[in-house]
């Protein structure tokens, strides 16, 4: 298996991706911030089909960290990392210092309106604000053909969508499904920090999640109904505070009142310390289709 190599600021970035451009080769770029698990390797299998040289950038951003968020504790293993993209066939691991990133001085972030207003957006502010910055910063240090996003993270992917849009960046977008363990629950970094117990309740986001799911398929098209009947679920779970539970458009990421087309059903939990983030996407037609057949 080839070393994969490190590269640590931008100037050197530059250069190397350069130099594969000039060979003809695809780039593909997967953003993470690390402590790579299983959802992360399959961003790198996907993306790996499409294009000819995988970066993984590892950076824990702090612009998209609150102040009395879990950015000092946020869990990091570089050199387990390095496996993982090495077992995974990806050629490079672009790791910046947050001072190569966010020099003394540096003054510019991005600001997407409304597509970050609800969910997310409204409890962790400015966070949307980092991502879109931070992303479009590692765009244009890898110079990468194509991204892959997960869908675990829906909203920060319409986020980045919407960037590359009105931006005009040159980059081709990819969302992946989101990746589980076998009771339900999304792989997530964040998931390390649950104690034993909080771990096995942590399968009940899921859960409400398809109970919300069936509920729509079963024909409910009020979201209040549906959103009372997930809430109600996961507040009567033991160790549970809820940040939020809701049904929104799979596009905006606005609530609606009436669930129609692309519906996302989204959930942020607290178990102690660990607040985690779920979510599906329902088509409502899907069910007019199953019955005419
Ligand atoms: P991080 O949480 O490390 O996630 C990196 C990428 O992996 C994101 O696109 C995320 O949606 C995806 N991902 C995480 N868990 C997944 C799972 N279980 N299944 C499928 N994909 C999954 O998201 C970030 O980092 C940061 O905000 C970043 C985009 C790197 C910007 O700093």
């Amino acid at each position: 298996m080839k070393a994969v190599r490190v590269v640590r600021n931008v100037r050197d970035m530059h250069r190397v991706a350069d130099r594969m451009r000039m060979d003809g080769l695809r780039i593909g770029l997967v953003p993470t911030m690390g402590y790579l698990h299983e959802g992360h390797a399959s961003l790198m299998r996907q993306i790996g089909r499409v294009t000819d040289r995988t970066v993984v950038s590892v950076f824990v951003n702090p612009a998209q960290f609150g102040p009395d968020e879990d950015f000092k504790t946020y869990p990091r293993d570089f050199e387990r990392d390095l496996a993982m993209v090495r077992s995974e066939g990806g050629a490079l691991v672009y790791a910046p210092s947050a001072a190569e990133m966010y020099p003394d001085g540096y003054a510019t972030y991005l600001e997407v309106e409304r597509l970050a207003d609800h969910l997310c957006g409204a409890s962790r502010p400015g966070h949307f604000r980092g991502v879109a910055t931070v992303v479009t910063k590692l765009f244009s240090a890898v110079k990468p053909h194509a991204a892959i996003f997960g869908q675990k993270d829906a909203q920060q992917a319409g986020v980045v969508r919407r960037t590359v849009t009105d931006l005009n960046l040159d980059v081709e977008i990819m969302v992946a499904p989101t990746v589980r363990e076998a009771d339900g629950l999304a792989k997530s970094s964040r998931n390390r920090y649950l104690t034993p117990r909080q771990r096995r309740r942590a399968a009940v986001l899921f859960r409400v999640l398809q109970e919300g799911r069936d509920l729509v398929l079963a024909g409910e098209r009020r979201a209040s109904v549906v959103i009372d009947a997930m809430c109600r679920r996961v507040s009567g779970s033991p160790g549970v505070e809820v940040d939020y539970v809701t049904a929104v458009d799979a596009e905006a990421f606005r609530p609606v009142e009436e669930l129609g087309g692309r519906v996302l059903l989204a959930a942020a939990v607290r178990f102690g310390e660990s607040r985690l983030i779920d979510n599906i996407v329902v088509e409502t037609e899907r069910r007019a289709v199953q019955e005419i057949r």
